[in-house]
């Protein structure tokens, strides 16, 4: 089972500051999940980064997390095995970006749908973010290397819209999801 907490925060910060929160509030709600997947203390949850900057928990080995952020919603996703997950927010795309960094059949399922090509392009994006994400290498894996339409990837993918945001998730294998919505917390009980 793969649980999604979401939060659109409503602390009012400059943008510069939005993502500085943005990243505080994430690492709150793995602290949160932490707790309740293990049961142990989250203020016990210590974090680490690998060399690739794929950030995990010490010692928590079955537990296993994603985060992201994107304009003032944040995500996370937890699972008991490695998992991706990139969230965007819905507005009109940079095509160009396709044709530079997507491969020949990304394009194709983009363009082939006039009236769908700007949410199928966050479809694409979030995809190969996710995927990049569950593998850890973030973007030294080249994002032109694969193709998150090919059936044969050896991932489970999966997109969903929530609140005028797209999200995708990637793990090994296909697996239950939820969605949790998370509460603003009050910014004085969260953890720097
Ligand atoms: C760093 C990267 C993994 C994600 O960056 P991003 O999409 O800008 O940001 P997101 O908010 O979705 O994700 C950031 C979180 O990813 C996590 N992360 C960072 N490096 C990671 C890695 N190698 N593996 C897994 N997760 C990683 C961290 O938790 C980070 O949160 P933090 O900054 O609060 O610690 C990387 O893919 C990147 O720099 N992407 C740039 C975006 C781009 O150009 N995309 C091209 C179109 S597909």
């Amino acid at each position: 089972m793969i649980d999604i907490y979401f939060l659109k925060t409503d602390l009012l910060t400059s943008k510069s500051e939005q993502k500085k929160l943005c990243s505080l509030l994430g690492y709150e709600i793995v602290r949160q999940a932490y707790s309740a997947f293990t049961g142990k203390d989250k203020a016990s949850a210590e974090f680490a980064v690998l060399n690739n900057g794929k950030p995990l928990i010490k010692g928590a080995d079955n537990f296993h997390f994603s985060i992201s952020h994107s304009g003032n919603a944040v995500a996370v996703a937890v699972s008991s095995s490695p998992l991706g997950l990139d969230i965007e927010i819905l507005k009109p795309a940079n095509l160009k970006i396709a044709d530079r960094f997507f491969t020949q059949a990304e394009n194709a399922y983009i363009f082939d749908s006039p009236t769908d090509t700007n949410r199928r392009f966050f479809e694409i994006w979030t995809k190969k973010e996710a995927v990049i994400k569950q593998s850890g290498m973030g973007l030294a894996q080249g994002l032109e290397g694969f193709d998150v339409t090919d059936t044969d990837l050896g991932r489970w993918l999966c997109t969903l819209e929530k609140d005028g945001f797209i999200l995708s998730i990637c793990a090994e294998k296909a697996e239950d999801f939820r969605i949790i919505e998370v509460e603003n917390p009050k910014i004085n009980n969260i953890q720097t």
